[in-house]
């Protein structure tokens, strides 16, 4: 069971409006997550009110959420926290309107002694998400409330900013969090902890040691059901624009004055503004073969199920450092590394022949699965007579601590975040019409998909777009086993 310390749960009670909570969303990962969250004591007392298209009474809720629980939670269900769960839990049928969700929420909140706060929860698509807001507005639903939204904020520079001044028109900007998961994950902002909780790297995280970047994220997973939603999206919107450049950002900012929400806004918007345009020439969009015929895709689909890319950040830290993210549906393997690779010496005096450099670069990398892991490899000697070199690798695993059960799973972590107000792992209007405003070049003229067989690595341009590097993954190595140290 995850200890709690002091101080991290929210300083008020919360009812919690879950928007779309029949949805995949809610049920893989929102109402497993507070189920964690309120078992484990972090948010005592919290009610929760799902709305959804569906046509159900409370119980019918409840036995839905149980199921998502039976299939999804991570963690074992006891019996007695379920009943207390299932009795935080209230519906209201999107069809009863604002005065029944209102009703609902000012019942839950005489539960309470004193005072309390609303999380409003909209785990729906986006023109559905307009709505919701709408009906918050019109139930006085906006007073000590935040408001978490998904992805997408937009598809486009034009529809993020209409899409901002919609949810300005109802909420402020203070009250609004957009969430991205990627940031939620334990091993992202350990980033954070490893750049600025120590001065061994700090000195050398800049354009004179480090040669480039590369930000891989490759996945097995097909579309699923999720057809309808993909064929707007494709790789580049669903991946890139939300969560590959918000860890670039954590990668690339300048130290911020204080680990606070809005120093470190701060300095990630200025990686973003200082991001050259996206030139469709330095991007690879791919689409696998047979997607095309997957239910709910068109048969002349130029989806892109792929997308790999260069990007530059134009300051004097970065200036000349290429970035290359890639990311794409049905690859050979499932991996989310930052791999930083380090300028070679200047000169070798290794005889020929003795393997220096032969295995690239010395790399730091950075694995994001949840059990955050990270390595350094170089070259050191190999055992025995004359000089021969191999690569080598020092390595770090969350599960060395003995630590792992305390991690929280992104979704947990950012409720619980903005259930405290805390806004340092989400993202502002202004950063992410920035991100758009650096796509529109791309947006505007992309190249053709390219196709790719499902299980490759992506289409085969990939190479010529790194070229004279190399992708990292596949690994040459694999990480160490934990459980076989010292033997
Ligand atoms: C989601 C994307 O935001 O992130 C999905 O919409 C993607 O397409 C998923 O599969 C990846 O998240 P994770 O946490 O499984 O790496």
């Amino acid at each position: 069971m995850t200890k709690i310390p002091p101080g991290v749960g929210p300083r008020f009670p919360q009812v919690v409006v879950l928007f779309g909570a029949t949805g995949d969303l809610a049920r893989r990962k929102l109402l497993p997550g507070l189920f964690h969250l309120s078992s484990a004591g972090f948010i005592p007392g919290c009610r929760i009110i799902g709305v959804s298209l569906d046509d159900l009474d409370i119980e019918g809720f409840r036995k839905a959420a149980r199921g998502s629980l039976d299939e999804f939670s991570s963690r074992k269900v006891s019996e007695a926290d379920w009943e207390a769960f299932a009795n935080s839990l209230d519906y209201v049928p999107l069809a009863a309107g604002a005065g029944a969700l209102k009703a609902a929420v000012v019942e839950a909140e005489q539960a309470f002694d004193g005072e309390s706060r609303r999380l409003h929860y909209l785990s729906v698509p986006p023109s559905a998400a307009l709505s919701a807001v709408r009906m918050l507005g019109e139930a006085e639903l906006v007073d000590r409330s935040r408001i978490i939204m998904e992805k997408p904020f937009g598809t486009d520079l034009a529809t993020a900013m209409s899409l901002n001044t919609k949810l300005h028109a109802v909420f402020d900007e203070s009250q609004i969090f957009r969430i991205d998961h990627f940031l939620g994950k334990e091993p992202a902002q350990n980033i954070l902890a490893f750049r600025f909780a120590n001065g061994l790297f700090e000195p050398i995280w800049n354009r004179n040691f480090i040669d480039h970047v590369q930000i891989d994220v490759p996945e097995t997973l097909g579309l699923g059901k999720r057809a309808g939603f993909y064929e707007q999206t494709g790789a580049f919107r669903d991946m890139v624009v939300t969560h590959l450049f918000q860890i670039l950002a954590f990668m690339a900012m300048e130290p911020p004055t204080a680990l606070e929400p809005s120093p470190i806004s701060e300095e990630k918007n200025k990686v973003f503004r200082s991001m050259l345009p996206i030139e469709p020439a330095d991007v690879v969009r791919g689409q696998y073969t047979g997607y095309r015929s997957e239910e709910g895709v068109g048969a002349e689909s130029e989806t892109e199920t792929f997308i790999a890319l260069k990007c530059a950040i134009d300051n004097w830290r970065w200036a000349g450092v290429p970035f290359y993210l890639r990311t794409g549906k049905r690859l050979a393997e499932g991996q989310r590394i930052i791999s930083i690779a380090f300028r070679e010496p200047p000169k070798s005096m290794f005889p020929a022949g003795s393997g220096v450099g032969a295995q690239g670069p010395d790399h730091l990398t950075f694995d994001l699965a949840d059990a955050s892991k990270m390595s350094l490899s170089f070259y050191g000697k190999r055992p025995g007579p004359g000089m021969r070199l191999d690569k080598l690798s020092l390595q770090f695993a969350m599960h060395d601590t003995g630590l792992i059960g305390d991690v929280l799973e992104a979704y947990e972590r950012l409720i619980l975040d903005a259930m405290r107000g805390d806004r340092t792992l989400f993202t502002t209007a202004e950063g992410i019409e920035r991100l758009w405003q650096v796509s529109t070049t791309l947006l505007e003229a992309p190249p053709p998909v390219r196709f790719y067989a499902p299980g490759s690595w992506g289409p085969n341009a990939i190479h010529q777009l790194i070229a004279p590097r190399a992708w990292r993954l596949p690994f040459e190595r694999t990480w160490r086993d934990p459980n076989r140290l010292g033997s």
